[in-house]
C-alpha cells in the first residue's frame, strides 16, 4: 500500500513537470523574438530555392507577439522578379518555442536557438505538393553577422542534415526593406 502511495505521488509530480515545461515555455518572451530581423543566412532542401541561391539576397522580417501569444510576422523577401511583402500569423502548437501557420500552406517553426539579444537561428517546414521542405535560417539584428554566429548556424544546419552545397550567406540589399515598425 505504502509503495503504491509513492509510486503514485511520483506519477503526478511527473505529471505537473511535464505540464509545467510547455506552460512556462509557450508564453513566448516578448523581448526575445520582437521587432525587426535580417535573414542573414539560409539552408534548404527546397529544389526552387537552390536553384535560385546565387540570386537570393538578405530578407527583412519583423515580428509583433500580439495579445494571445500568437505572433504576426511581416516579411520582406527580394526575389530575383520583385520585393514580396506579406505578413502571416503564427500560433503556438504547444511544443516549446514552436508555432504554427496556416495562411499560406502548411508552415511551421521552431526557435532551435538564440542569445535573447542579436541572433536566432529557426528552423521552418512548409508542405508543398505532399512534400515537407525543410529550411534553417538565421535572423539577425544587425545586417553584418560576427563570424562566431555564422559558423554557430553552420554547425546547427549540419546536425539538421544540411550540407555546405545547400547552406548560405545571403548578401546585404537596399532595395527591398521594411518600413519603419
Ligand atoms: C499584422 O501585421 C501587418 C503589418 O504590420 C498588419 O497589416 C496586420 O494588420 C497585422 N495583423 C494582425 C492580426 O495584427
Ligand atoms: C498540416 O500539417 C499537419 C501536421 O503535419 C497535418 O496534421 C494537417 O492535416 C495539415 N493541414 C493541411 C491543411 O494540410
Amino acid at each position: 500500500m505504502r509503495s503504491e502511495g509513492l509510486s503514485l505521488g511520483l506519477v503526478l509530480l511527473c505529471l505537473l513537470r511535464v505540464q509545467a515545461k510547455p506552460l512556462g515555455t509557450a508564453e513566448p518572451d516578448a523581448s526575445k523574438v520582437a521587432g525587426t530581423w535580417y535573414i542573414t543566412a539560409m539552408a534548404s532542401d527546397s529544389k526552387t530555392y537552390l536553384e535560385k541561391k546565387d540570386q537570393l539576397k538578405m530578407a527583412m522580417a519583423n515580428i509583433e507577439v500580439l495579445g494571445d501569444g500568437d505572433l504576426n510576422v511581416s516579411f520582406a523577401i527580394p526575389t530575383p522578379e520583385r520585393c514580396m511583402k506579406f505578413s502571416s500569423i503564427y500560433k503556438p502548437t504547444g511544443n516549446p518555442d514552436e508555432y504554427h501557420s496556416s495562411d499560406r500552406g502548411n508552415k511551421t517553426v521552431q526557435l532551435v536557438n538564440t542569445d535573447s539579444s542579436s541572433y536566432m537561428v529557426v528552423f521552418a517546414t512548409r508542405e508543398k505538393n505532399g512534400k515537407k521542405l525543410k529550411m534553417l535560417r538565421l535572423y539577425s539584428r544587425a545586417q553584418q553577422v560576427r563570424p562566431k554566429i555564422i559558423s554557430l548556424f553552420k554547425r546547427f544546419a549540419k546536425q539538421y542534415g544540411f550540407t555546405d552545397e545547400t547552406i548560405w550567406i545571403l548578401p546585404t540589399q537596399e532595395e527591398c526593406q521594411l518600413g519603419e515598425p
